[in-house]
């Protein structure tokens, strides 16, 4: 399968997609190798990682970091050659593991599978405290980011990873494409301006004005939610599936439109996220990136437009992919449509804006929040899974 460059699609981060899966042979011999090596079972966190590092979506990383790279990172935002890449993709370990962990070693899954061999280059200490506030912008314990970092053990061990088998993940097989597969199919529907679109919460009509007015201007739109670990109180993903599905069938016309899962893990980092995640859909194939308000945002750690401004802060060329910001959007009355006060000269009085508590409270009881928030179907959905879960 090729990249769809030459059918002018974007550049892979780094210049080709560096998938880290194996097949067949050279699969078989090394999950024959990995049962002699020393395991080190993943997290669901970390098992995300290694789908990222085996479909590419990772790209141009070959395994997890080492101290180069993650102090290269947690300080400039940047690979050591260069690249922009804004979040450390790191495995821990605790000093026992570290003493025993040289050379290669075998990644598993959480009940002791053999997914894959890590080259063990070399163990290194590293300062939680200073990665918290370079990444998150915040050493509270309280942040989810941070405290995933906090967790982790206080040794890291970096080197690339060969992996022979995918991490079992049963969820949304038939909307689980790799990066090839998003850009074959791009190639196929003759899209080059690609945007991309991610998000963690059920859509509602901010989501589907900012996508359709990028859609506007591009070829095509890859509706792409993250599946991969999110905080407990977030919308679990299916709930969040079954919404964009009742979406696209009502509003989106069928030909302009790809729906499918990011397996990576929300860090809720806010603007380093920003980065990471348009990094991450120029793998899978986009030229175009939303970034609307306090994207990948979580509590009042960032200012509602830090997503948007840490851009200036890279070479757009090194990027590759394009930013396209949006303001925080909302239905006006006056106005009968969505929009921002980029286009509306209103009152706020005028505006429905709703919170996530508001819209949260109208769901529990059983209320389909405004149309003007919610497209009815997408409340439906909402409601029947709170009612569902009320009654578990
Ligand atoms: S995120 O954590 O994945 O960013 P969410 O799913 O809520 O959360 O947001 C998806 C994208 O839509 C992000 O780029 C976010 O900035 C943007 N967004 C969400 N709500 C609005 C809104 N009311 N106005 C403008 N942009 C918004």
């Amino acid at each position: 399968m090729t990249d769809g460059t030459e059918h002018g699609l974007i550049a892979p981060h780094g210049g080709k997609l560096n998938t880290r899966e194996v097949f067949g042979e050279e699969a078989e011999a090394l999950a024959a190798q990995a049962e002699e090596l020393p395991k080190r079972r993943l997290n669901s966190r970390e098992l995300a990682d290694l789908e990222m590092l085996a479909n590419g979506g990772f790209s141009p990383l070959d395994g997890f970091m080492t101290s180069a790279q993650y102090k290269s990172v947690v300080d400039t935002m940047h690979l050591p050659d260069g690249l922009p890449w804004s979040i450390p993709i790191t495995l821990g370990a605790s000093k026992e593991q570290a003493n025993r962990f040289q050379g290669e070693i075998c990644l598993t899954s959480d009940d002791g599978t053999p997914l894959a061999i890590m080259t063990v280059e070399e163990d290194f200490d590293y300062d939680k405290a200073h990665e918290a506030q370079n990444v998150y912008r915040t050493t509270e314990d309280k942040h989810p980011g941070v405290a995933a970092v906090y967790a982790q053990d206080d040794i890291l061990i970096g080197g690339p990873v060969q992996i022979f088998r995918r991490p079992e993940n049963p969820t949304f097989p038939e909307y689980r494409l790799d990066p090839a597969q998003t850009r074959a199919a791009f190639v196929e529907r003759k899209w080059k301006r690609v945007v991309g679109f991610q998000t963690r919460n059920p859509v509602h009509r901010a989501h589907e004005y900012i996508q359709k007015a990028a859609l506007e201007i591009t070829d095509g739109l890859l509706l792409h939610p993250l599946v991969g670990d999110t905080k407990a109180d977030d919308i679990p993903a299916d709930v969040r599936m079954e919404c964009y599905t009742v979406l696209l069938e009502n509003y989106y016309p069928k030909d302009r439109v790809l729906l499918s899962v990011l397996p990576a893990a929300m860090r809720y980092a806010g603007p380093r996220e920003a980065i990471f995640h348009a990094i991450m859909r120029k793998n899978y194939g986009c030229s175009h990136f939303i970034v609307g308000r306090d994207h990948a945002g979580v509590g009042n750690y960032y200012g509602t437009y830090d997503a948007q401004l840490i851009f200036d802060e890279f070479d757009p060329g090194a990027l590759g992919i394009t930013p396209l910001f949006f303001e925080h959007t909302f239905f006006c009355k006056r106005c009968e449509g969505m929009a921002s006060t980029k286009t509306c000269p209103h009152a706020p009085e005028e505006r429905i804006a709703l919170s996530g508590t508001q819209v949260r409270e109208f769901l529990t009881q059983g209320i389909e929040p405004p149309h003007e928030f919610s497209r009815p179907e997408v409340a439906r959905v909402l409601i029947a899974a709170e009612r569902a879960k009320a009654s578990a």
